[in-house]
């Protein structure tokens, strides 16, 4: 369990205002509601002012006592994200929790024949995989970095290496990145980190984004700074949903709940039972967990959910080397 005293923890959810984020706020508010000693203040760290604003009032309608703030940040700006880090330093004196959990999964078109495919002949792979999703080529931001890689990865990076100091004041504060089980080495290459020209760029990001999150700790344990890799396991989230349409989203649920009642552990399916991964690694006792493992959401046919711990490919080289091309980069923005 997070240090439990009289100060406040604050923790910075990206991407909070839907699924899995705003999950990961249910959890902690609910958390805090049972345990006068935890108390916590949520920090909403969203890009649409709008829906942050509706998620905020969500959650203190179900949580009355509760700490929500809302920050603005568009992670595919870095812009954007050196200026929410400024207000974050301005407003709160410490961070305990830092979740990296907004993602994109880009589509350029969906392959219905390919899906229909796929569900003859390995269904559990339709129901576990978004390869119905054909993702774009070479979008980028307006910065000209690889979309999902700012998005997904070096976005949340920035934030990182922004917010350190003030991470380094809670003597035991997390950043607690949401990964994929769909996290793949196959799609990465060091030389096209950023999956400008390659497929799957999702894929590729989410396997950066288990060894940076692995990587981080060599540099910051030191401050009494951790960093974990989780997976949701596989959630009825806007994420893949928007894609579809109301119907096919609609069946898409069906064959969730179809595929959890055959056993397939990872059908979470809500945010809750999703954000179950993140909640255990932000509130276990630190000596509890092993940093070089992803924490994945799973359920059980009828829906009682648990937490397991996954292996990682991880190589402290080719890690540190992405880490420190990371930080060139970096580099190359906080000059301009
Ligand atoms: N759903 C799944 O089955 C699943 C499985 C594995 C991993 N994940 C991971 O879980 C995380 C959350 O996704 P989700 O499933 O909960 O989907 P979601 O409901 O679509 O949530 C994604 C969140 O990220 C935000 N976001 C997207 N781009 C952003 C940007 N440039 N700047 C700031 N915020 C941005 C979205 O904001 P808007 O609302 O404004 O778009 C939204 O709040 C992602 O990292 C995803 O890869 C999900």
């Amino acid at each position: 369990m997070l240090k439990q005293n009289m100060q406040t923890h604050v923790a910075i959810i990206t991407g909070a205002n839907s699924g899995v984020g705003f999950g990961i706020a249910q959890r902690l508010l609910d958390y805090s509601s049972k345990n006068p000693s935890f108390r916590i203040r949520v920090v909403l760290a969203c890009r649409n002012a709008t829906r942050a604003s509706v998620a905020r009032e969500e959650l203190i309608k179900e949580y009355p006592e509760s700490l929500v703030d809302v920050v603005i940040v568009d992670l595919s700006s870095i812009d954007s994200v050196f200026k929410c880090c400024k207000e974050i330093k301005e407003k709160y004196d410490r961070i305990d929790l830092l979740f990296c959990n907004a993602g994109i999964l880009s589509c350029d078109y969906l392959d219905w024949w390919g899906a229909f495919y796929l569900g003859l002949t390995s269904p559990v792979r339709l129901l576990t995989e978004s390869k119905v999703v054909v993702q774009p080529i070479g979008n980028k931001t307006r910065d000209g970095l690889g979309e999902t890689f700012a998005c997904n990865v070096f976005g949340h990076y920035v934030m990182i290496r922004q917010l350190e100091d003030l991470m380094s004041i809670s003597g035991d504060a997390r950043i607690i990145w949401t990964s994929s089980s769909a996290s793949s080495k196959d799609y990465y290459n060091f030389a096209d980190y950023q999956c400008i020209e390659g497929n799957n760029p999702y894929e590729s990001s989410k396997y950066i984004t288990d060894i940076i999150a692995i990587a981080l700790n060599t540099r910051l344990n030191q401050r009494h700074i951790y960093s974990f890799t989780t997976h949701p396991g596989v959630v009825a989230t806007n994420i893949v949903g928007d894609h579809l349409g109301w119907v096919m989203d609609k069946l898409m649920r069906v064959g969730f709940h179809l595929g959890r009642i055959c056993g397939l552990r990872e059908e979470t399916i809500t945010a809750w039972n999703g954000s179950y991964s993140n909640f255990i690694v932000a509130t276990l006792p630190i000596e509890r967990l092993d940093k070089s493992l992803k924490y994945g959401s799973c359920v059980k046919p009828w829906g009682t959910v648990y937490y397991d711990e996954n292996f990682v490919d991880y190589h402290e080289k080719d890690a540190t080397a992405l880490l420190n091309q990371l930080d060139r980069l970096l580099e190359n923005f906080s000059q301009k």
